[in-house]
Formats: C-alpha cells, sequence, structure tokens
C-alpha cells in the first residue's frame, strides 16, 4: 500500500486541473506486482476530460497486464475522495468485489473499501459468460 500511495500522490502533484483545480492521483496493481499510475487530465471542453482511475487503468493496460488487484486514490479537500461512478464501473472491468480501494487524503490513509461495497451488484464481464 505504500508504494501505490506514494505513486498516487506523485501523479496528484502531476494532474491537470485548471478547471476544477481539483488534483486527483490514483495507483493500481497489477496481478505481477507491478504498478501503474494515473491523474486526472481536464479540457477546455469539460467533457473531454479524463479522471485518475482512468489514467491509472489504462497505464495498466497498456503495460500488457490484465487485474487490478488493489487500488490508492487520493485527493485534495476536506472530504474523502472516492472514485465516481464511472470510474468504479472501470475498475470492476479488472477487478473483483474484493478488491480494496484505499481512499487517501494529503494526511494519508482515510479509509479502505473494497470495490463490491462501492459497486453493489455490479454488471461486468461475467454477464457475457
Ligand atoms: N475526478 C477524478 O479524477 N476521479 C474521481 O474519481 C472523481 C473526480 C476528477 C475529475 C475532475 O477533473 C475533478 O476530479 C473534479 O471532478
Amino acid at each position: 500500500m505504500d508504494d501505490l500511495l506514494h505513486l498516487a500522490r506523485t501523479m496528484m502533484v502531476r494532474a491537470y486541473a485548471p478547471y476544477s483545480k481539483f488534483h486527483v492521483g490514483a495507483a493500481v496493481r497489477d496481478e505481477d506486482g507491478g504498478i501503474h499510475g494515473g491523474c486526472n487530465v481536464e479540457n477546455a471542453a469539460y467533457p473531454q476530460g479524463l479522471c485518475a482511475e482512468a489514467g491509472a487503468i489504462a497505464a495498466l493496460v497498456a503495460a500488457g497486464k490484465k487485474r487490478v488487484l488493489e487500488c490508492v486514490v487520493i485527493g485534495l479537500g476536506p472530504e474523502v475522495i472516492t472514485p465516481c461512478g464511472g470510474c468504479r464501473q472501470k475498475l470492476r472491468e479488472f477487478a473483483a468485489d474484493d478488491m480494496k480501494i484505499h481512499l487517501c487524503g494529503p494526511d494519508g490513509l482515510h479509509r479502505t473499501v473494497t470495490l463490491g461495497m462501492l459497486l453493489p451488484m455490479s454488471f461486468g464481464p461475467q454477464h457475457f459468460g
């Protein structure tokens, strides 16, 4: 978890968020223990912005990996950050219900939840048999 948090922090600093000013970093662990990070990348055409989790998942897939075994999300602000609905579904594609998501702030870990807690009764690859 420390390695993921360290990478996610670095990602958060690099976020491109001139519109919301809300920097988010994410890091995911793959099935071989490697870690991959992403940050939010906003756009003047607002809906084209990308979430940090999406970037981390894209990096994992681009590295030839297939599973997300653990995840850290870190954001600034007083509230504990949780992945948005779309990112929960994106994680679901590559992770099981018991995958741990560590929700972090600048001061470190706030809470650990599972993907199943955030996205119960999810639709996923298993529906295709
Ligand atoms: N954001 C993320 O990167 N991940 C989330 O799970 C929540 C929201 C970003 C999107 C946008 O750039 C900014 O945070 C404000 O919504």
